[in-house]
């Protein structure tokens, strides 16, 4: 039996103090208390290094959340932070402009499949909307069809004024696009993962409007043959740019993004997260024809010119190659994959750890009376007692050690065994020590 974790009262103060002062609790939706076991699951941490963490109470933890996938290499990576220290001493931000800016677009054009020209950004969402307002620009048109989740600003918020008549449900159930102007409503529309008759169907009720077609290509499942392809030539029948948005698909399954082994190169991509290791950084890249535009558009920010971001994203694609990232992430995502089903398999519960090696996550067959979101949180909660900070999902990094995936292991046996109780008490819900998490929003791409 694991050594239980019970305290997290200073986490918990810390978290009743932020909703006093900041909106919404914190930055991210993401790390909000209720995407986990609020109030069991910790929520502030003091410090972290390599695959753990440990909260403000002193409890250690294995990460599978790695900061919603931006954490690659572990935390505190040395060789990334010595080279950040290394910046930092001759100066974070120039008047000039730093060459390591120059060095880094020329990594990302041998490293990005689409890459010909590129642009920098802070974050992800962020980069997204340079996305658009280039593809728009380059176009001269001003609908973006768009399949995933694209960040916070308004050309993408816009979408969840399309409420469906049958159910008043927005398109992203959780979202209402307060603050968005209602001007923009129609001007960016979702559709439907895998359907290609459903997506020929808006090009041509919006035909002669769409300036691109943005998509994530992956999130968790590969693709069906054929059906990137599909959307590429859609798009392009269309006159449209066609966009990955490889902010979270991006650089674990593949260094080059999801675009190099399944063959389909978009004409521009936009990467951010993992790329730099926990440093702020996005970038949008794209073909010469399609980015060169942009020089005319105004596009303009006095952070996106910093050297730490830049500095950060250099050292890590380069240690993602040295480190021969791809075949260590398959080994780590494969062993965790046939030992969770082991475990899975012992328990007495149905259920499999399904995915791409890189985004693994567990998925229990319950029974028609237990309700799945306690479920779900239950397990959450005694993974955490245990000291095992995840979802129902797990994202490691270069850091993770057998030893942390025989250790996990050992706390989903436990935790399957906490559930199956339930079960059989025909009651989940009395063991559950907090309120169910809930998704903040539904996503687009599985
Ligand atoms: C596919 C995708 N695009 C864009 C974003 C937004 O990135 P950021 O949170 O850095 O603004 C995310 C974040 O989860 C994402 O997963």
């Amino acid at each position: 039996m694991s050594q239980l974790i019970h305290d997290v009262t200073r986490s918990n103060e810390f978290y009743q103090r932020a909703g006093e002062i900041i909106p919404g609790w914190t930055q991210l939706i993401s790390r909000r208390a209720s995407q986990f076991a609020n109030g069991i699951s910790p929520t502030y941490a003091q410090r972290a290094k390599g695959s753990h963490f440990i909260d403000v109470d002193g409890n250690e933890y294995i990460d599978w959340v790695n900061a919603v996938g931006a954490i690659i290499l572990g935390h505190a990576d040395p060789v990334v932070d010595t080279a950040v220290k290394d910046q930092i001493d001759r100066g974070s931000l120039y008047t000039l402009n730093g060459p390591v800016e120059i060095e880094l677009a020329e990594e990302l054009i041998d490293t990005i499949p689409s890459a010909e020209m590129v642009r920098y950004t802070k974050g992800g969402g962020e980069a997204c909307a340079v996305a658009a307002r280039i593809a728009r620009g380059t176009t001269g048109k001003d609908k973006i069809v768009f399949c995933g989740y694209h960040g916070w600003h308004d050309w993408y918020q816009a979408a969840n004024y399309g409420v469906d008549p049958e159910s008043g449900e927005y398109p992203f159930a959780g979202i209402e696009p307060i603050g968005v102007p209602q001007a923009l409503a129609g001007t960016a529309i979702p559709f439907v993962y895998g359907d290609l008759a459903m997506l020929e169907g808006l090009l041509e009720a919006h035909q002669g409007e769409v300036a691109a077609v943005m998509m994530e290509p992956a999130r968790s499942e590969l693709p069906e043959p054929g059906y990137l392809e599909g959307v590429k030539a859609l798009a392009h029948k269309h006159d449209a740019i066609f966009i990955f948005d490889e902010v979270s698909c991006g650089w674990r399954y593949s260094v080059g993004g999801m675009q190099k082994p399944l063959g389909v190169i978009p004409d521009m991509t936009v990467v951010a997260k993992a790329m730099s290791n926990g440093y702020p950084m996005g970038a949008v890249v794209g073909s010469r024809e399609v980015m060169e535009p942009a020089s005319r558009m105004f596009i303009s920010s006095s952070y996106w010119s910093d050297n730490i971001g830049t500095v950060a994203a250099l050292t890590t694609i380069r240690e993602l190659r040295r480190r021969n990232s791809e075949v260590r992430f398959k080994e780590l995502g494969e062993n965790l994959r046939s030992i969770l089903n082991e475990v899975i398999a012992a328990s007495g519960l149905s259920g499999a750890c399904t995915g791409l090696h890189t985004s693994l996550s567990i998925s229990l067959d319950l029974p028609d009376e237990t309700p799945v979101p306690q479920a779900n949180t239950l397990f959450v909660q005694e993974m955490a007692k245990r000291g095992v900070h995840c979802g129902m999902g797990f994202k490691g990094t270069l850091a993770h050690t057998e030893e942390d995936i025989r250790l996990t292991a050992d706390a989903v046996a436990e935790a399957l065994g906490v559930i199956k109780s339930g079960i059989d008490a025909g009651d989940v819900e009395s063991l559950l020590e907090s309120d169910p998490k809930r998704d903040p929003f539904r996503r687009l791409v599985r």
